[in-house]
């Protein structure tokens, strides 16, 4: 990217005359790169894309939690995934730039209130609760609460959880559906929240908990990281994702729901989700 940025100044350099086309050309190039994967980060390839477009274009903020593979997850030190993708594709459509802030999950409803992102993309499912918070947009994709367990654990089922007795420990990541719905069903005194998946997964393998609850695309992401695990056959709950933003932001919202409209109609989004879920 540097050696691209270097030759194309070169470039410009001696076509002067040119420069204008070439530089609108190539910061379309550059768009659909950074846009997604622009991170927090400010590693010199991203400043360069990002200061070329953000000369035209207004930059829209993006809060959410990069821990989540295949929504959203690190490549190198850039935040990509489906949610990023069909972020940028919704960026592009609404003439701005995408920018990525990655932060604590449970943080991600204050900072689309506060405004300090424009709005919350996370695998972030739609409930009665958030819902009081935040306005959602049109669903874009579906997720499942999975069950994780080592290969030999006696938790063969959803239904063996809820066994008389049975008491089993659960590890959530905090302030997630799987949180919410676990320390409902098996109290906080059986829950134990933690900053993300991984973290969760390595208490499963340490044996501090007997399972984690979590989405079940990370959880095949973090099953076929780590050896020795399975997911069990009978899901815990079904979701709707979506994008939040702040209550009454009608106008980004309205934006933000023609434009996944649009990306449904024409395939993108399920092209973006096909990429990344075989
Ligand atoms: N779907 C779950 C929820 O909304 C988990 C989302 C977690 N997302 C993340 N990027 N860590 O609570």
């Amino acid at each position: 990217m540097k050696k691209f940025f270097a030759i194309l100044m070169a470039f410009v350099m001696v076509l002067s005359l040119t420069a204008v086309f070439v530089g609108c050309t190539t910061n379309d190039g550059a768009e659909d790169t950074t846009a997604a994967g622009t991170a927090a980060g400010t590693d010199a390839d991203t400043a360069a894309g990002t200061e070329n477009d953000a000369a035209e274009k207004p930059v829209l903020k993006m809060g959410t939690n990069a821990y989540f593979q295949p929504y959203e997850f690190y490549e190198g030190d850039k935040i990509v995934g489906i949610d990023a993708e069909i972020a940028a594709a919704i960026a592009e459509k609404l003439g701005m730039t995408l920018e990525i802030v990655d932060m604590e999950f449970d943080s991600i409803l204050t900072a689309v209130n506060e405004g300090s992102v424009d709005f919350g993309m996370a695998g972030m499912t739609i409930t009665e609760d958030r819902l009081l918070e935040v306005d959602f947009s049109i669903s874009y994709a579906n997720g499942v609460q999975a069950i994780i367990v080592k290969n030999d654990s006696p938790i063969t089922c959803a239904d063996d959880l809820y066994a008389e007795g049975a008491n089993y420990k659960v590890g959530v990541q905090l302030g997630t559906t799987g949180d919410i719905y676990a320390t409902d069903d098996f109290g906080s005194e059986n829950v134990t929240t933690y900053s993300n998946g991984n973290e969760a997964i390595l208490a499963l393998l340490g044996g501090s908990v007997d399972c984690v609850i979590i989405d079940n695309e990370p959880a095949k992401a973090l099953v076929s990281a780590n050896a020795g695990l399975k997911i069990l056959d009978t899901a815990y709950a079904n979701e709707d994702y979506a994008i939040c933003v702040k209550k009454g932001n009608t106008e980004l919202l309205d934006k933000i729901d023609a434009a996944i409209l649009e990306l449904t109609e024409d395939g993108t989004i399920a092209g973006i989700i096909a990429n990344y879920i075989k």
